[in-house]
C-alpha cells in the first residue's frame, strides 16, 4: 500500500473542494472582515474580546441584559460575558419556536424502526410541559437533576426542562451500571431523576428503571423520580416517589417562563474518568458555553439552514451535549438521532439512515470507523451517501488507515474530514481542521481561532513546530472551559492548573509539527480510552478488588484494532482462591455490573504480585510495557522487580 505508507511520512495532503471553501461559512466570516488567509484568521483571532464577541453575535447570541466585559481571567478561575443576563434555553429553544416553529428540529428513529420527527414548536411546548412537572416535583434554581435516559427526544428534552428553570442536570450514560449512576447520584446529591421504563437495545431489551431502581437503594438525595414510558413494560413504581412522565406532564400548561439567570451560572455536571479516585464531575456554566458550541460547530462543520447534521455520539457523553443538544439547537439544526446498534439488524443500519433522511454532515468516531471497515465495504457501497458534504471524527486519534477507508468509502473523496480534538473540561472543540485547511490524515490539524493551544516540554518551553512529543496544553481561557469540578475545587487546581502555572494541562501528548499541524498521541495518564470514551483505570480496579477473590488489580490499556484500545487487568488473588477461565468470566461480568459493559476487561492474568513502588503505588506503566512490549525505562523506584519477571511468564504462558 503505497499510499499508506505516503501516510505515514505525512506526505500526503488533502484539499477541500474549492466550491465547499467558497460557500463556507468561515470563508463568509473571513470577507466580512477582510482577512485573507488561514493565517491571518488565526493571527486577528487572538483579540479575544474581538473574537468572542464577534462569534456571540454571529450564532445570534440574545442577551436579557448586556455583558460589561467579554473574559474576566484569575486563574484558574474564568468568567465569560461578566454581568450579562442569560440562559441558553433563550437561544436553543423559546427564540426558534418563534423563528423555526414548524421545521424539524430531531428526526428520530428507533431501533425497532420506529421514527418521529419533532419540530422546534413542538420541542417548545414539551420542554414548557416538563419544565412545568419538574416545579411541581420542587425543583428550584440551582438543584442537581439526574437523567439517566437512552437516546429518545425526551432526553434533551429533560435537560431543557432543567435548564430552563435555573436547575442543573447531571447526565448518566444509560449503558452505565445502577452502581454508578448511584455514585454520580450521590456526589452530585440530585433530587430528582428522570428515567425510562426500558428500552431496546441489538434486538433485547434494557431493564433501566430496574437499574435506577437498584441505584436508588443507596442514593438518598433522590425525591423525585419521572418515569418515561418508552416500550410498555410493566415496572415497579414507588407510590410516594415515581410519577409517569405522560401523567404529571400532561396536565402542565405549555408555557414556562425561561429563569434568568446569570451568564456564568452553572448549566450542568458531566462526570468523567480521572486516573485517580472516583469520577469527576465537571461544570459547565450558561454563556461561554453557548457561544463556543454553536460557533464551533457553525464553523467547522459549516452548518446552513439546510443542513441535516448527524453526531452519532451518545447523549450521555459531551459530544451529545454539545453537539447534539445546545450547538444544533443553538443554530436551528435540524439532527438525527438514533437510538440502537449501529449493526442492527445489518451492518448497514447507519448508511440506510443516512440515505433515507439525506444526512448532509456527519460526525462520528474512529473506534466506529473502524468497526464497520472489518465488516466490509460492501455496506456502505450498498447505499447512495450523495448528500454527505462534510465528515467528521472525534473521541481518539485516528489511524490514517481509517481515516483513508472513511474518505474514501463514505465520503468517496468528495468530503473533508474534521477530526475534531476536544474533551469533556473544554466543552467544544479546541483542536481541529476548518473546512477551508489542508488536511493531513491523523492531524487535528490546528486550534480553532481564538484559542491558543501549545506542546510544552517539562520545563514549560514551547516545543511548537519542533515535530517532539510533549505535553499539550491550552494557554488561554476558552468559552466552553470548565468552571470547576463539582465540590472539588482542590482536585481542579491539582489536575489541571498544577504543572504549569496558570497553563491548562489537558493530559494528552502531542506534537506540533514543521507546518504548525498538530498531531495527538493519546493520554498521558493512566486513564484508558475504549471506543473513544475516556474509562478510568481506577474505576475498574475498585470494581475488580470488590470481589472477594481480588486483593489487589492494576489495569492497563493495549492498542485494540477497533476500539482503539482494549482493557487489560492484572489481578492478584487473595488466599484460597485459584485462577480459573471461569473465574475470568465471572470478574468480567462483575465488572460490568460495578460500571457498565463498556468497562469489562478483555483480557485477564492472574499474577503473583504487582510491581509497586516503595511508598506502594503501582507501576502500571511497567506493566503496561510488559504487555505491549514497549521500553521499561527508569525503575530505580521499583521495589520489588521480582513481580515484573514473574507477570512476564505468566503473559508468555497465556
Ligand atoms: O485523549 C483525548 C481523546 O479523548 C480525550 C477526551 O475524552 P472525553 O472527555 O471522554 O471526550 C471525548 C469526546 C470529546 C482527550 O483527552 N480525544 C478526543 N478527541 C480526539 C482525541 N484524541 C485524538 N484525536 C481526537 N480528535
Amino acid at each position: 500500500m503505497p499510499e499508506l505508507e505516503a501516510l505515514l511520512r505525512e506526505e500526503r495532503v488533502f484539499y477541500p473542494p474549492e466550491e465547499l471553501v467558497n460557500r463556507s461559512n468561515i470563508k463568509q466570516f473571513m470577507d466580512k472582515h477582510g482577512i485573507k488567509s488561514y493565517e491571518e484568521l488565526l493571527d486577528r483571532s487572538k483579540d479575544l474580546n474581538w473574537f468572542w464577541t464577534e462569534m456571540a453575535k454571529e450564532v445570534g447570541i440574545e442577551w436579557f441584559s448586556e455583558p460589561k466585559e467579554i473574559v474576566s481571567w484569575e486563574p484558574p478561575y474564568v468568567k465569560w460575558f461578566v454581568g450579562a443576563k442569560y440562559n441558553i434555553v433563550h437561544d436553543a429553544l423559546d427564540k426558534q419556536a418563534k423563528l423555526r416553529r414548524n421545521k424539524v428540529a430531531y428526526i428520530w428513529e428507533g431501533e425497532e424502526g420506529l421514527e418521529r420527527k419533532i419540530t422546534y414548536g413542538e420541542l417548545y411546548w414539551e420542554v414548557n410541559r416538563l419544565a412545568n412537572a419538574l416545579k411541581e416535583l420542587g425543583i428550584r434554581k440551582g438543584d442537581r437533576v439526574a437523567i439517566y435516559l437512552p437516546m429518545l427526544p425526551e432526553l434533551p428534552i429533560a435537560m431543557l426542562a432543567c435548564a430552563k428553570i435555573g436547575a442543573m442536570h447531571a447526565d448518566v450514560f444509560s449503558g452505565f451500571s445502577p452502581m454508578a449512576l448511584r455514585d454520580r447520584i450521590n456526589d452530585s446529591e440530585a433530587k430528582l431523576l428522570i428515567t425510562a421504563d426500558g428500552f431496546y437495545r441489538r434486538g433485547g431489551i434494557i431493564h433501566l428503571k430496574e437499574d435506577a431502581d437498584k441505584a436508588l437503594e443507596d442514593a438518598s438525595s433522590i425525591e423525585k423520580v419521572i418515569v418515561l414510558e418508552r416500550i410498555g413494560l410493566k415496572v415497579p413504581m414507588r407510590e410516594d416517589r415515581d410519577h409517569w412522565w405522560h401523567e404529571i406532564v400532561s396536565k402542565q400548561p405549555r408555557e414556562c417562563e425561561t429563569e434568568v439567570m446569570d451568564a456564568n451560572d452553572p448549566l450542568f455536571i458531566l462526570y468523567t474518568s480521572g486516573t485517580t479516585g472516583k469520577p469527576k464531575g465537571i461544570i459547565h456554566a450558561h454563556a461561554g458555553y453557548a457561544v463556543g458550541v454553536a460557533a464551533t460547530l457553525k464553523y467547522v462543520f459549516d452548518l446552513k439552514e439546510n443542513d441535516v447534521w448527524w453526531c452519532t455520539a451518545d447523549i450521555g457523553w459531551i459530544t451529545g451535549h454539545s453537539y447534539i443538544v445546545y450547538g444544533p439547537l443553538i443554530l436551528g439544526a435540524t439532527s438525527v438521532m438514533y437510538c440502537g446498534a449501529p449493526d442492527y439488524p445489518k451492518p448497514d443500519r447507519w448508511w440506510k439512515i443516512v440515505e433515507k433522511y439525506g444526512v448532509t454532515v456527519f460526525y462520528t468516531a474512529p473506534t466506529a470507523i473502524r468497526m464497520f471497515m472489518k465488516l466490509g465495504d460492501e455496506w456502505v457501497e450498498k447505499h447512495d451517501l450523495s448528500s454527505l458534504r462534510l465528515l467528521g471524527s472525534v473521541g481518539e486519534p485516528i489511524n490514517p488507515e481509517a481515516w483513508l477507508w472513511f474518505y474514501k468509502h463514505v465520503g468517496k473523496e468528495r468530503c473533508p474530514i474534521m477530526d475534531t480534538w476536544w474533551q469533556t473540561e473544554t466543552g467544544h472543540f479546541i483542536v481541529t481542521p476548518l473546512p477551508i485547511t489542508p488536511l493531513k490524515p491523523g492531524s487535528a490539524v490546528k486550534p480553532f481561532p481564538g484559542i491558543e493551544a501549545d506542546v510544552f516540554d517539562d520545563d514549560g518551553n514551547s516545543l511548537a513546530r519542533k515535530n517532539a512529543g510533549g505535553y499539550l496544553v491550552i494557554k488561554k481561557p476558552w468559552p466552553g472551559m470548565l468552571r470547576g469540578i463539582w465540590r472539588n475545587p482542590e482536585r481542579y487546581a491539582k489536575t489541571y492548573w498544577e504543572k504549569f502555572e496558570g497553563i491548562y494541562l489537558t493530559g494528552d501528548a502531542a506534537r506540533i509539527d514543521e507546518d504548525g499541524y498538530f498531531w495527538i498521541q493519546g493520554r498521558l495518564d493512566d486513564v484508558l480510552n475504549v471506543a473513544g470514551h475516556r474509562i478510568g483505570n481506577s474505576e475498574i480496579e475498585s470494581a475488580l478488588v470488590s470481589h472477594p477473590a481480588i486483593s489487589e488489580a492494576a489495569v492497563v490499556g493495549k492498542p485494540h484494532e477497533v476500539k482503539g484500545e482494549a482493557i487489560v487487568a492484572f489481578v492478584v488473588l487473595k488466599k484460597g482462591y485459584k485462577a480459573s477461565e471461569d473465574l475470568k468470566s465471572e470478574l468480567r461480568e462483575h465488572v460490568g455490573k460495578e460500571i457498565g459493559k463498556i468497562a469489562r476487561p478483555d483480557e485477564i492474568y492472574f499474577v503473583p504480585d504487582l510491581p509497586k513502588t516503595r511508598s506502594g503505588k503501582i507501576m502500571r506503566r511497567l506493566v503496561k510495557a510488559k504487555l505491549t512490549g514497549g521500553k521499561i525505562g527508569d525503575t530505580s523506584t521499583l521495589m520489588n522487580p521480582e513481580s515484573l519477571i514473574l507477570i512476564e511468564q505468566v503473559i508468555e504462558r497465556s
